[in-house]
């Protein structure tokens, strides 16, 4: 089983970006914790980042066809994008959006997300463990909708 994780603009700089919100772990620790986190589970998972919406859309294009769901930060496009919104939906595929910050307890603008309506569920706030758990969460729904 092959899973998507993606990370939208500024996640590249995890690490040195705000530690205080986003934490100490950069984007590479995270990517491989949660390989790590796939071989124990017998998944693939398969990393990417850009700091292009674009960028992400055809990332999700090509691979959906390989993938069997998809766990994302989309970093700022949470709140605007819509054409990564609709790229995610015309995939089909299970999404859990993810966010290392609590989105709902800093500014206003960032309580709106465009993905979540898309979304089958979200975590936010708990760092980078909402990856990991976000993962788990997805493999476990798509094992149990395999055999029911
Ligand atoms: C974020 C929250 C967004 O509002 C912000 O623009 C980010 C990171 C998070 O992980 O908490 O880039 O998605």
């Amino acid at each position: 089983m092959r899973i998507l994780v993606m990370h939208g603009p500024n996640l590249n700089l995890l690490g040195r970006r705000e530690q205080s919100l986003y934490g100490e772990k950069t984007l590479d620790e995270i990517n491989a914790l949660l390989k790590k986190e796939g071989q124990t589970m017998n998944v693939e998972v398969v990393a990417f980042q850009s700091n292009h919406e674009g960028a992400l859309i055809d990332f999700i294009q090509e691979q959906t066809p390989s993938a069997r769901g998809i766990v994302i930060n989309p970093g700022a496009l949470t709140h605007y994008g819509l054409s990564l919104a609709d790229a995610l939906a015309d995939s089909k595929l299970p999404i859990i959006e993810v966010h290392l910050s609590n989105i709902y307890n800093r500014e206003d603008w960032r309580a709106r997300s465009v993905i979540a309506p898309i979304a089958r569920g979200q975590i936010s706030g708990l760092g980078w463990k909402g990856y990991l758990a976000a993962l788990q969460a997805l493999v476990v729904e798509l094992k149990a909708e395999a055999s029911p």
